[in-house]
């Protein structure tokens, strides 16, 4: 029953709800397709779905309706059909208790959305933070033709002759807050000015890192990462969007023969050559698990070695998105490190890498995108370190640190959960010293804050009011990717999973080395033996939860597999 006969099941005709009757089936579909008020001629096109995350609880994706217009204006053009549906969307500030936790939940209703509905194709919407590497994992998954568009970054805003942008600022001004140096007339008017566009964050915190990798993945369409969300290129950029992804009908591209061990490897060189976001490894990883790809944290070393800091933004260094995409975004980054990229990785366009570099390319602005002659930092910005507090390994963004602190021994001062640090980092009596390595324990991905971004763990008040700006700070939580300092992360196994960072107590002697990529409990093994036993972790009982709470506890895996559900890497043969 379909127009073309001598064609696959397409457009409509496709992935038929089960009736036992197949022609019934057609029949029905068609007939409730029709009620919204298509054409023959359009019910009979391949149909390019639109994985829509427009939310009023995501700020960052405020400009979607009119980004979505542009799409299926691009679709329409080339022939096909668009049609929208929603998923979960991911707003970074509005979830409780942390994003981290619905990015595998974002990821399965991507995938489930694309399989089971009838589309040829799809263009993936996403932006904020989780949301782009959650599509990424559930189309990677679904492994339909896929492309994706990202909503840009915010443009930046003034506070008298200070430009501020979301989110670096928001915790400079923070930090001047608690510091008795900003009063709270003038933390209130900040406020309101710190994100007033649509888009997300306007440095290279992780929406932005999750955009450029999705670029350097092969995803989306060269030079589509930067720009602004509110400049009229991304709307050209979403109209562009909708025309690949209507030639991707014709000569399909599957997200399985873009994200391979080349494409991850490009993309972590971008990572790294960005100063990206500490999160960002975790995302590429569950990526790159879903199709079969390890990531290990050795391979970011070895990367990490022979990658040179090219930018120059905030949270590192002084400009924001809006400067990065006029200095010439992510191409010009790509075209520094191109004797170190992959360049047969093959892209959504059918392109390869190479091909891409080969176009024409626009003069670089050098004091946002350094030359690779004359880098910003001569090593990549993440570096993973081992050692008996993290035996399967941690994260610092050496790029955001201060590099003073990075061959130190410290005296531990414990928090034992988040709640003990809320109430205890600005006790006047907390014993704590400049030189003390601040440890937060229990903020990992199976603990009950499901692994929030609190590693940034705030400058007791009394050390800030002395003028001290940065310790060694070691968790198993996150950190936002518009946050800096001389903060370790990820440390891995967590402490709710028993691992060493567990075993810590106030007083215990650490050593930090970031240049033998280090990191030790100086207490000897018969004293950890008897902590062990006496041991009670944090992590919640599966047995005592439900819905999705339940599936969480029971399948999250560790940072260094990417906090996906263990069940989600790809089928065996
Ligand atoms: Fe959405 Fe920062 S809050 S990108």
């Amino acid at each position: 029953m379909g127009d073309d006969a001598s064609d696959k099941p397409h457009g409509f005709a496709r992935g038929l709800t089960n009736y036992g009757d197949r022609d019934f089936s057609i029949y029905l579909r068609r007939s409730f397709a029709s009620s919204m008020g298509y054409s023959r001629e359009m019910l009979a096109k391949k149909i390019v779905g639109i994985a829509y995350t427009g939310s009023g609880f995501n700020n960052c994706h405020r400009h979607f309706p009119e980004l979505l217009e542009a799409i299926k204006r691009g679709v329409l053009a080339a022939g096909a059909l668009p049609v929208e549906f929603p998923t979960v969307s991911l707003g970074e500030v509005f979830l409780n208790p942390t994003s981290l936790k619905f990015r595998n939940l974002m990821a399965m209703d991507t995938e489930e959305m694309i399989r089971a509905q009838p589309m040829d194709a799809v263009v993936l919407m996403g932006g904020c933070d989780k949301t782009v590497p959650a599509q990424l994992m559930g189309a990677a998954s679904a492994d339909l033709p896929a492309i994706q568009l990202v909503a840009g970054p915010m443009m930046t805003s003034r506070h008298g002759m200070e430009r501020l942008g979301a989110c670096t600022d928001c915790r400079r001004y923070w930090g001047k807050f608690r510091a008795g140096e900003v009063d709270a007339d003038e933390i209130s008017k900040v406020e309101m000015r710190l994100a007033t566009t649509a888009g997300t964050c306007a440095v290279m915190g992780t929406a932005s890192t999750m955009a450029c990798i999705a670029e350097a993945l092969g995803m989306s369409l060269p030079g589509t990462a930067a720009i602004p969300a509110v400049h009229a290129d991304r709307l050209r950029a979403a109209e562009a969007t909708g025309a690949a992804a209507a030639r991707l009908l014709e000569n399909p591209v599957r997200p399985s023969q873009v994200i391979t061990q080349a494409s991850v490897g490009n993309a972590l060189r971008v990572l790294l050559a960005l100063g990206g976001s500490t999160n960002a490894i975790i995302h590429l990883t569950a990526i790159a698990r879903r199709v079969g790809v390890e990531v290990a944290l050795d391979w970011l070393n070895e990367l990490s070695g022979t990658t040179q800091v090219l930018v120059n933004l905030k949270p590192v260094g002084t400009g924001y998105m809006e400067d990065f995409f006029y200095a010439g975004g992510l191409g010009a980054v790509l075209r520094e490190l191109r004797p170190l990229l992959n360049l047969d990785a093959l892209t959504v366009t059918g392109e390869t890498l190479g091909d891409r570099l080969d176009a024409p390319a626009e003069p670089v602005d050098r004091t946002i995108i350094a030359s690779a002659a004359e880098p910003v930092e001569p090593v990549g910005g993440l570096v993973a370190l081992f050692g008996s507090l993290a035996p399967r390994g941690a994260i610092l963004k050496r790029s955001a640190a201060t590099k003073e602190l990075f061959e130190r021994e410290g005296r531990a001062v414990i928090f034992a959960s988040l709640e003990d640090l809320a109430a205890r980092i600005d006790d006047p009596d907390l014993d704590v010293e400049p030189d003390d390595f601040l440890v937060l324990q229990n903020a990992g991905p199976t603990s009950p804050s499901g692994m929030p971004e609190a590693g940034y763990l705030p400058i007791p008040k009394k050390l800030s009011a002395r003028g001290v700006k940065d310790m060694v700070r070691i968790s198993d939580a996150r950190m936002s990717g518009t946050a800096f300092g001389t903060i370790v992360l990820h440390v891995t196994p967590e402490a709710a999973a028993a691992g060493p960072l567990a075993l810590v107590r106030d007083g215990d002697r650490i050593r930090l080395s970031v240049s033998d990529r280090r990191l030790d409990l100086l207490v000897d093994e018969a004293e950890l033996a008897r902590r062990r036993e006496e041991l009670v972790t944090a992590a919640r009982d599966p047995a005592a939860l439900r819905g999705y709470d339940r599936l969480y506890a029971t399948e999250v895996l560790q940072a260094d597999q990417g906090c996906d559900f263990g069940f989600m890497g790809p089928v065996k043969p």
